[in-house]
C-alpha cells in the first residue's frame, strides 16, 4: 500500500479521497512543523508528501524518503522551501496551488495597507489603554489611500490582483516586474517603471514577487532609502524580500511611514523583536491565503494532484511548467 505524509492537518475532508483510493494516509498531528528528525524518519518508504511552507524540503528529506518518493505537492503557491533541482534529479514532481489564493492574499495585503495608512491597529490599542478622551482635529492622522500613487513590485496573479483593489481606490498603479506585462498594463490602466523609480514615486510599496536568489534582500537599505517621504511598505510575499534590519531603520530615521507585514524574516517572529515594538507595523502571522474556501480549495488540488502523480497521470499544477 502506497503511504503519503501529509505535514499538518489539512481544513476540510479532501484527505479522505486519498484513503478511499486505498492509500495510507499519515497526517503529522501537531500544530507545529514536524522536527526535523521527525520528518526524516516519517518520510521513510512514502509515495507521496503533502507540504507546507515551513518545511524545509531539501535532498536529505528525499533520499530519507528514498526511490518510492513520487510527488511532492506543496499546500502553497510559493516553492522556496523545495529544492526543486534536487526534486527533479531523482525524477520527483513537485506541484503547488498558483491561482486559487490570488484573492485572498491580495484582500489581505489590501487590508494591511488600509490599517497602516488609517492607524487602525494604533487607534484600536489607543481605546484599548484608555487614552480616548475626546475627538480632536490632529489625532491619529495618516496618508490618504484614494488617489494614492501605489508601486507594485511583482505583477503576476496576485500583484495584478492588488492593483485591480488599488484602481477601485482610485489609486495611480506603477509596477516592476521581470518584463512588461502589456495585457495586464493595459487592462489595469497601469505603468511599467524600473524598480528606482518605482521607489521615488509610490506613496505605498506592495511586494508580490516569489523568494528566488535575485529578490533575496532586493529592499536593502539602499533601496529602501530611495522610498518617499513617509511612504508605506506593505509585504504578503516573502519575509526575505526586505532585510529586516535596514527596514527597522527605515521605519526609525525615515522614510518609512508605516509597514504592513503578512510576512517576516525571521518567521515567526521572537517575542521580544523590535519590529513588534513599532506602533506603525501591523504584522499578521502569514495568513495571506487563509480565506475559508481557499484553504479548502487548496486541500483539494494537492489532494488530487498526489493522487493523479500517484495514478501515473499528469498534475494540474506542476511547477516545473
Ligand atoms: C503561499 O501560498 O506561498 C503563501 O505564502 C501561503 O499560502
Amino acid at each position: 500500500m502506497s503511504r503519503v505524509f501529509v505535514t499538518r492537518n489539512l481544513p476540510g475532508n479532501s484527505l479522505n479521497k486519498l484513503r478511499q483510493a486505498g492509500i495510507e494516509v499519515d497526517v503529522w498531528p501537531n500544530f507545529l512543523a514536524p522536527p526535523r528528525n521527525e520528518m526524516l524518519r516519517r518520510v521513510s518508504g512514502v509515495a507521496g508528501l503533502i507540504t507546507m511552507l515551513e518545511d524545509k524540503i531539501d535532498a536529505e528529506v528525499m533520499d530519507a524518503a528514498g526511490p518510492s518518493l513520487k510527488v511532492i505537492s506543496q499546500y502553497a503557491v510559493g516553492l522556496d522551501n523545495i529544492d526543486l533541482k534536487a526534486a527533479k534529479d531523482r525524477g520527483i514532481i513537485v506541484t503547488h496551488t498558483p491561482g486559487v489564493l490570488t484573492n485572498a492574499t491580495a484582500d489581505l495585503a489590501f487590508a494591511l495597507l488600509t490599517a497602516a495608512a488609517r492607524r487602525v491597529v494604533e487607534g484600536h490599542d489607543y481605546v484599548l489603554r484608555g487614552q480616548w478622551q475626546t475627538w480632536h482635529p490632529e489625532l491619529l492622522l495618516g496618508p490618504e489611500l484614494y488617489g494614492a500613487t501605489v508601486g507594485i513590485i511583482g505583477f503576476g496573479r496576485i500583484g495584478q490582483a492588488f492593483a485591480r483593489r488599488a484602481r477601485g481606490f482610485d489609486m495611480k498603479v506603477l509596477y516592476t516586474s521581470r518584463h512588461p506585462k502589456p495585457k495586464a498594463e493595459a487592462g489595469l490602466k497601469a505603468q511599467y517603471v524600473g524598480l528606482d523609480e518605482l521607489l521615488e514615486r509610490a506613496d505605498f510599496v506592495s511586494l508580490h514577487t516569489p523568494l528566488t536568489p535575485y529578490t533575496h534582500h532586493l529592499l536593502n537599505s539602499e533601496k529602501l532609502a530611495q522610498m518617499k517621504e513617509n511612504s508605506i511598505l506593505i509585504n504578503t510575499a516573502r519575509g526575505k524580500v526586505v532585510d529586516t534590519q535596514a527596514l527597522l531603520d527605515a521605519l526609525d530615521h525615515g522614510p518609512l511611514f508605516a509597514a504592513g507585514l503578512d510576512v517576516t524574516d525571521p518567521e515567526p517572529l521572537p517575542a521580544n523583536h523590535p519590529l513588534l515594538k513599532h506602533q506603525r507595523v501591523v504584522i499578521t502571522p502569514h495568513i495571506g491565503s487563509a480565506g475559508r474556501s481557499t484553504r479548502l480549495q487548496m486541500a483539494k488540488m494537492v489532494v488530487e494532484d498526489t493522487l493523479a502523480v500517484l495514478n501515473n497521470s499528469q498534475p494540474k499544477f506542476s511547477a516545473y511548467n
